[in-house]
């Protein structure tokens, strides 16, 4: 790990890349010379380009791109703090070689990721999008045995994409659902859990298909037009990894060849999600905008654990959540 300069000036320097609630910061602001964008939405590029030179650690958000040409213009640059799980914005190898510590915030948001997995999955199976929209439009008629039935999630099978932290607590939640689990991931097997399957299999099989892997090379349009082609035509997709997991022209197409009964998404491919986008015609296509963690506590712990990662980092100790590279 590259030396901090803390031990020679006594004091670090700082860059947050979005505004963060003042209670969180206080621990760094007491001892550092801390700068954040305080404009609205993501530092824009060319400051984030600007402010680096000089700083010792950065706090970044998913929004940023950490990559050489960044990291090139960071000579002193210690420690890259992420406040998310994933680090698919950041070039760990890069860093890593150049011996920049990076962090992330595991298992804090584990629980709000799986509790989102299954709102979507409850909501798409039971139809209640289309239930509200169809209340709004004024067609909520006289109680009627079939209108608006759906799918049960007792008693189904649920394929799980990604047997790590995430897909456990998926796998938790739908064992206490009454459900038969099938995954498939890469890492270790834990059979307790559900039955390991190959993915095909486990296309072929489930009722529901839920994608928790993280964003690698090896993920990227892990599910495309002939995984979509595998499932079954009564089956549902729900997604809270990241957009580029699933390829979103062919989830457009196989909901327009009803391919699957309906797909859930938490994040997609571009995002953010155009108004006019075409997966927004379906109504059996339901989209929300990237909060698979977004409870304010667990937003707050998220922030709090970057924060211990960017001091642990500058003040040259082992970082709480190191990116672990494989
Ligand atoms: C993560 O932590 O990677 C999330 O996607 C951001 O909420």
């Amino acid at each position: 790990m590259r030396p901090s300069r803390l031990a020679s000036i006594g004091v670090a320097r700082v860059y947050i890349t979005r505004s963060l609630p003042e209670h969180l910061v206080e621990s760094v602001l007491a001892t550092h010379d801390v700068g954040s964008w305080e404009g609205e939405g993501p530092v824009p590029r060319d400051v984030l380009m600007g402010q680096v030179v000089a700083v010792d650690g950065l706090l970044t958000m998913i929004t940023e791109q950490v990559d050489a040409a960044l990291l090139d213009r960071a000579p002193s640059l210690t420690v890259v703090s992420q406040m998310a799980v994933g680090v698919d914005n950041i070039d760990v190898d890069q860093c890593t070689a150049r011996g920049i510590a990076v962090g992330h915030t595991p298992g804090v948001l584990t629980e709000t990721v799986a509790d989102t997995a299954f709102a979507l999955l409850s909501s798409i199976v039971r139809r209640l999008p289309e239930g509200q929209q169809a209340v709004k439009d004024g067609l909520w008629g006289p109680w009627d045995p079939f209108w608006m039935t759906g799918s049960d999630l007792a008693g189904s099978t649920i394929g799980i994409v990604g047997m790590g932290r995430i897909g456990r607590a998926v796998a938790r939640r739908a064992a206490g659902f009454g459900m038969r689990i099938l995954f498939n991931t890469s890492s270790p097997r834990r059979e307790e859990l559900g039955e390991f399957c190959s993915l095909e299999e486990l296309l072929e099989s489930s009722d529901h298909v839920v994608v928790c892997v993280s964003l690698t090379d090896q993920t990227v349009g892990l599910i495309g037009t002939r995984e979509l082609e595998l499932m079954k035509d009564t089956a549902f997709l729900v997604n809270v990894s990241r957009g580029p997991v699933v390829d979103t022209d062919a989830v457009v197409d196989a909901l327009g060849r009803e391919l699957v009964a309906g797909v859930a998404l938490d994040v997609t491919e571009p995002e953010p999600l155009p108004p006019n986008h075409p997966l927004l015609g379906f109504s059996n296509c339901l989209v929300v905008p990237h909060i698979g963690s977004a409870s304010k506590r667990t937003r707050e712990a998220m922030a709090e654990l970057a924060i211990s990662n960017l001091l642990a980092g500058i003040e040259g100790r082992p970082l709480p959540a190191r990116v672990v590279v494989s």
